[in-house]
Formats: C-alpha cells, structure tokens, sequence
C-alpha cells in the first residue's frame, strides 16, 4: 500500500494522474467510479483534461460502485445521475458506457448477480476509485461485511444515513436505508485501488485502514493485502497515523520514473 499525504488539490491531480496514464495507454479501460464528496475534484480534473487536453473516455467504460434502492429515476440523489452530472456528461461519455447496480430492480439479488456478471465481461475494473466513510465503509461494505463480499443489498448504519444527510436537504430521513453495493471481494479484483480521504472526520478511518488490524469491523481494511492500493490523504485525514513522517518521507524520496 502506497501512502500519499498531500495537500488536497495535489491528491485530486495525482488520482486523476491515474486514471488519464490508463486511458493513454488503453483507450478501452473499465474505471471503477466513487460517488460521494471525495473524488469530486478528481473528476473536475478529469473534464478539464478531457476540455483542454484531450483526454478521451470515448472507448473506455465505466462501473459505479454503489447505488441506493429504491430512489426513484429522476432523483438528483440516485447514483446514476450523481455520476451522470459529475463526470460522465462532462466527458462526452455515452451513458451506456457507464453502469450501475439497478436499486430500481424488482428482484435486486438478481440484478447484483447481473452487476457482477456485466464487470467480469468487461474485464474487470482496471482502476477503483474509493471514498471511505467515518465508519471505515468503502462502497457501502458498512462494519461487518463479509471481506469476502461481493454486490449484494446492504442497510445503511444510522452513521452513515447522518454523513449522507447532507446530500438530501440535511434530512436523515430522507436518506435511503438501503443500497446496493460491489462487495469488498469484488472491489478487491480491481487491477489498481486508488482511495480519496480528506478531512478530520476521517482521521480515525484512515488510521484503521492503514495501520489497524484487518478486520470487517473497519472494512476498508482488507485493501492492506491487496497488491496495488494508493491511499491519498490530506494532513486532516493523516493526523492520527503512526507512521506519518515514514509516508512523507517516502513520497519525497521517490524515483521520478515511478508512477502511483
Ligand atoms: C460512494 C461510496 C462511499 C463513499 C464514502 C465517503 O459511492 O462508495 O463509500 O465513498 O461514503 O463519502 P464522501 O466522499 O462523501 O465523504
């Protein structure tokens, strides 16, 4: 696991680094796509690039990680048009291109056994964008999720619902109690992990993700043993960690000639 502290508008070039060295190099990419504040000026840097340095999502395709049940098709909240607004119309991306568990499906498990069938035809995700929640979520794997997981129905934690209020007028009952999410084993077959965590309100998950135990009590920690995670934080978000000037250090030093 790679550890980037850095000022928050540096995390949002080097993620969205990331993802345009991808699609340079393979045009037909599959980006995995975060909903949620986090990687917002990512994909701000992405239409930018897209605007004035032509950076192209014509061929490549694009999975969402998560999706609330029930919200109805034109709600500015539902994922599919969180993600619409927020990068993919930015980008010229032809909405089939972009897909989502369907939290509209009359039978949802079915429609998440669909969701894990469609990525594995694409091919896999080659890069995951990732938030993380105050409760150590990443997609919607609340504490207690299976490390094993994959898409499947989740309730939300009250914590959650309460973090999220602020995307429905601040009305926690406005806020769905169910979703639909990529488990975290499928999360772990992305081929690269790249997660966003900014802020103090996250200090504490951050420090379980890096330096805790793996344990479904913080989800996001099972991306220890995944073999290529970047995990981008800001100082607010790394105040709690052990080995903090070991990870400043570290990204220093680096070689010019090695990437995220
Ligand atoms: C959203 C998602 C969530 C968020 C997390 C952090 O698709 O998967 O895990 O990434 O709740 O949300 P923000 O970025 O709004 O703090």
């Amino acid at each position: 696991m790679e550890v980037v502290i850095a000022p928050v508008a540096e995390l949002a070039v080097l993620a969205a680094d990331a993802v345009d060295a991808l699609l340079r190099r393979k045009p037909t990419a599959v980006l995995g796509l975060a909903t949620g504040s986090s990687p917002l000026r990512v994909y701000d840097e992405l239409a930018r690039r897209h605007d004035e340095e032509g950076l192209s999502f014509d061929r490549a395709r694009g999975f969402m990680l998560d999706e609330y049940v029930g919200l109805t098709v034109d709600h500015p909240q539902r994922y599919r048009n969180v993600i619409e607004r927020v990068i993919a119309s930015r980008v010229g991306w032809d909405p089939a291109a972009v897909r989502g568990p369907d939290g509209l499906a009359d039978d949802l498990p079915a429609a998440c056994a669909a969701y894990e069938q469609e990525i594995a035809a694409a091919g896999g995700v080659d890069v995951q964008l990732l938030g993380i929640g105050t409760d150590g979520h990443i997609a919607f794997n609340e504490p207690g999720s299976s490390l094993a997981s994959r898409t499947r129905i989740k309730t939300l934690t009250e914590q959650t619902r309460a973090d999220n209020a602020r995307f429905f007028d601040g009305d926690v009952d406005r806020v769905p109690r169910h979703c639909l999410t990529e488990g975290l084993g499928t999360i772990m077959e992305a081929r690269h992990l790249v997660l966003l965590a900014t802020g103090r309100g996250k200090a504490e998950a951050v420090h379980h993700l890096v330096e805790g135990p793996i344990s479904a009590l913080w989800p996001a920690t099972i991306i220890q043993m995944h073999p290529h995670a970047t995990v981008l934080v800001d100082d607010a978000a790394a105040c709690r960690l052990q080995l903090a000037d070991y990870y400043r250090q570290t990204y220093r030093n680096k070689p010019a000639w090695q990437s995220l």
